[in-house]
């Protein structure tokens, strides 16, 4: 962590009160944090990714990437091991878990995943419900490639992939689709970039779609994006987890943020 995410997560250790669901009042968002955020079935799909995890945990492989992001505060050059790869930019397990229960819970038609990298991610999304099509986007072909591999190790077939950088990707992907119901934001943190992803995203949103925003604190920029989509009127209910954050846009409830100690 550097100096602003230090005093970040002490802000968010001082602020986060929420734990549990106690002291949330409105039903809904009670229910969200209580039998979802700490919901402790595991589905069977958590053990094939947690394979699939360690098993390129212990690769020795090495991938010359591009990154058309951000930039990476762990890795210098282009050539990444697939282990670092895991253990730094896939979605954490129980984030990634998380992320599976809203979609179990949401019931999503169509998923859109910015930065499929390995494709952790996107096989949390797409395992969750067989019946979503997941559209994940990524600028580096060798490693869609590899993801791709992936995603026939574990047999899903709802995950479409597309290759380029988001800016030119996701209005095409977002134009084709009757609704956008998730979207998990997880690469190109930088502030413009993500309101303008946003935005995009927004045009076809479905009542409570779900948007997931990763690395909120990852920069001074980030959190400045973050506090900009928490604020923005189309948002009812968000979630602060530090880690990443939660949005809902659920027009039907009231607007109300949280800051949640999880997990
Ligand atoms: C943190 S990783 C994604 C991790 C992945 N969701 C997972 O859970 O394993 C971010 C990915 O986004 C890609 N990326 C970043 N900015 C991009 C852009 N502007 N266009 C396309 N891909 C981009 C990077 O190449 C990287 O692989």
């Amino acid at each position: 962590m550097n100096w602003f995410q230090v005093q970040a997560y002490l802000k968010y250790l001082c602020k986060a009160k929420y734990r549990r669901g106690h002291r949330i009042h409105p039903p809904f968002a009670f229910d969200l944090v209580r039998y979802l955020f700490y919901e402790k079935h595991q589905y069977y799909h958590f053990d094939i990714i947690n394979d699939i995890r360690n098993d390129l945990s212990q690769s020795k492989s090495k991938l010359l990437v591009t990154d058309l992001g951000a930039g990476s505060k762990k890795f210098k050059g282009r050539k990444r091991s697939v282990r670092h790869l895991i253990k730094y930019n896939a979605t954490p397990q129980k984030q990634g878990e998380l992320i599976s229960r809203l979609v179990v819970n949401f019931k999503p038609d169509n998923i859109i995943e910015l930065g499929t990298s390995l494709g952790i991610g996107t096989l949390y999304l797409a395992m969750a419900n067989s019946n979503a099509a997941v559209h994940t986007i990524e600028g580096c072909e060798r490693l869609a490639n590899e993801a791709a591999k992936n995603f026939s190790i574990a047999q899903v077939d709802n995950v479409n992939q597309h290759v380029g950088n988001f800016s030119e990707v996701l209005p095409g992907v977002v134009e084709g689709l009757k609704s956008v119901d998730v979207v998990y934001f997880d690469g190109h943190h930088d502030c413009q970039a993500t309101l303008d992803y946003f935005n995009i995203c927004l045009s076809k949103a479905s009542t409570s779609a779900v948007f997931i925003f990763d690395d909120i604190y990852w920069s001074k920029g980030m959190a400045k994006a973050w506090e900009q989509i928490v604020n923005h009127p189309q948002v009812s209910v968000s979630f602060d987890l530090f880690r990443f954050g939660i949005v809902i846009l659920n027009k039907e409830v009231k607007k109300q943020h949280y800051m949640v100690r999880w997990p």
